[in-house]
């Protein structure tokens, strides 16, 4: 039995936009095997259980881990590739690093990259997008495992329009797919599968329908694939499926959209795309970083919202500028900022609430991580500033908990969080 004792900040409702801080200076959060069960002043908790360990998380601010909704286990050596839009830049940077993978033992080096990167950024539950070759995404999986995070992947399908060693065929896919699913998906547990095609302009019909069998045959799995990102992408894909009504219909044709769905980015959608997203409960991982650095466009929240799509946040690494989403929050605020009265303005309680509790919801996982309460499992992150730096000096002087949470997405970064906890497990030390 542990106590942790520090300021503890997070958002335990579900307003978005207009979501409420929850601040509590010198709390203590009672944790019994993982789960949070006392959340209190620290003078009565610890009065309460004089016995148990304290951990002392002063000075800083605890947060709940965030969930990183969209980020590809392969990128994580070449974040940076700036100056290129969407279709050149993974032509030149992305798909090249991918066929690296191949090779196991390359795999195994960027898996402990990539995980680390991902703990590192505060980051305890993720939606990744694998590996096209399935013994990289073994290696993922293990060694996610050995840390210890929260991660749902799979192996990424495409049979087109890309280098030829990342192509598979509907049937092999299914089969390699249905193994790994096989070996590491636990419901219950830590690791589950996503059923992940690429996009479908690298994905024909009989592909995606091997996908929706996999998805229908392991319960509980997830779906994620790339929509709308790019205006090339979207004309490219309107090219190949002539007969769809939209982007969104190239999925929605193969039982693809539902309730267990995330599609990464969303910037160009049509009012019919937003209506089948919001009426099937499938969610749109805003990944703010990767659409300014493609060019991609500026991403229309309130459009989503009017339609009732849900919305998470994804650092998309490696289009993504890096893992923290302290800077997808700030890159998600600027952009609304830039679209002056089309934009929603988000406060720094909304950008807690897209980067904890919309992830949790979209991934299904909202009864379980999200926020601090009793009854969660404690996913922590532990903001401690080094003394004397910019966020030490902006978190001193903040004049409310509102304005602190502010100066955190303005300046923390991965070297501000000092420690990372999953399931009560501490995962990783500045
Ligand atoms: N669309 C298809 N593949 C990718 C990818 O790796 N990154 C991004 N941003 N978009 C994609
Ligand atoms: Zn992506």
């Amino acid at each position: 039995m542990t106590i942790y004792r520090g300021t503890i900040f997070d958002v335990a409702e579900d307003a978005f936009p207009g979501a409420r801080l929850r601040a509590d200076d010198d709390a203590g959060l009672r944790v019994v095997d993982g789960i949070i069960t006392e959340r209190a002043a620290f003078t009565a908790v610890r009065a309460a259980h004089p016995d148990d360990d304290v951990v002392d998380l002063r000075p800083g601010i605890v947060l709940p881990g965030f969930v990183d909704t969209h980020v590809h286990f392969p990128q994580v050596r070449i974040i940076g590739g700036l100056g290129m839009p969407l279709l050149q830049w993974l032509d030149e940077c992305a798909l090249p690093e991918e066929e690296r993978l191949a090779s196991v033992e390359y795999a195994r080096g960027v898996a402990a990259d990539f995980v680390r990167g991902l703990a590192s950024a505060g980051t305890t539950t993720s939606l990744v997008f694998g590996s096209h070759f399935a013994g990289a995404v073994d290696v993922l999986f293990e060694e996610v495992a050995r840390v210890g995070l929260r991660v749902t992947a799979g192996l990424v399908v495409s049979d087109r329009s890309l280098p030829e060693p990342l192509l598979t065929t509907p049937e092999r896919s299914y089969e390699e797919a249905s193994a790994l699913a096989q070996r590491w998906h636990r419901p219950e547990g830590r690791t589950r599968y996503a059923v992940t095609p690429r996009f479908s302009y690298s994905a024909g019909d009989d592909l995606l329908d091997a996908c929706h069998r996999v998805l229908k045959d392991v319960p509980g799995s997830w779906f994620t694939s790339h929509l709308n990102e790019n205006p090339a992408e979207i004309a490219a894909v309107g090219a190949k499926f002539p007969t769809a009504h939209h982007y969104l219909d190239t999925y929605d044709r193969h039982g693809l959209v539902g309730r267990a769905s995330v599609f990464a980015h969303n910037v160009h959608p049509t009012d019919g795309e937003l209506e089948l997203l919001g009426r099937s409960g499938a969610a749109v991982s805003h990944c703010p970083t990767s659409n300014s650095a493609l060019g991609s466009g500026l991403f229309p929240l309130r459009r989503h919202l009017d339609h009732g799509v849900h919305v998470a946040l994804g650092s998309d690494v490696g289009a993504g500028t890096g893992f923290s989403l302290f800077k997808e929050g700030l890159q998600s605020y600027f952009v609304q900022q830039l679209l002056g009265g089309e934009g929603t303005s988000l406060t720094s309680a909304d950008l807690l609430h897209l980067a904890t509790r919309s992830g949790a919801a979209a991934l299904g996982l909202g009864e379980v991580v999200g926020d601090l309460s009793v009854g969660k499992q404690f996913d922590a992150l532990w903001l401690c500033p080094r003394e004397g730096g910019p966020l030490d000096v902006g978190l001193r002087h903040a004049a409310s908990p509102e304005q602190a949470l502010a100066k955190a997405f303005t300046l923390a970064g991965p070297a501000d969080v000092a420690a990372t906890w999953v399931g009560g497990d501490h995962v990783t030390s500045r």
